[in-house]
């Protein structure tokens, strides 16, 4: 009896964590923070940039985001943009294109 309620117990948590890989939760503002803390070497602090870099704070979140899809797309020609593009999902990079265009420049 005791080892089927703990077979029970293992199979409740499998279904669980199931269920959280087919619908992944929003990224967390935290983490959005963190992804776009990645592109202040290049981008400046908060997303303002040195002169002679692109400045990405407050600039409009669909045409940035249209930028990055063209990017990770290959549509839009790139020294370093293309590559990085790719190793984010489109959501990711929806969510991180939103947190920049809210910075102020
Ligand atoms: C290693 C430096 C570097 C990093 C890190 C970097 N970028 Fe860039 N970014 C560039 C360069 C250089 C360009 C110009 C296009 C090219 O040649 O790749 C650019 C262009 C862009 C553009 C187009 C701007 C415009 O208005 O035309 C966007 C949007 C952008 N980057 C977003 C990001 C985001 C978001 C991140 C972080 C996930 C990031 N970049 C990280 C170097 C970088």
């Amino acid at each position: 009896m005791k080892y089927i309620v703990m077979l029970l117990g293992c199979l409740s948590v499998s279904v669980a964590s199931t269920n959280a890989l087919a619908q992944p939760a929003a990224p967390s503002a935290l983490q959005v923070r963190s992804w776009a803390a990645g592109c202040a070497n290049c981008h400046g602090t908060n997303g303002v940039a040195q002169a002679g870099h692109v400045s990405l704070a407050g600039q409009n979140a669909d045409l940035m985001l249209k930028n990055l899809l063209d990017f990770k797309e290959g549509r839009r020609p790139a020294t370093l943009m293309h590559q990085l593009a790719k190793g984010y999902s489109d959501a990711e990079l929806k969510a991180i294109a939103t947190y920049f265009a809210a910075q102020k420049n």
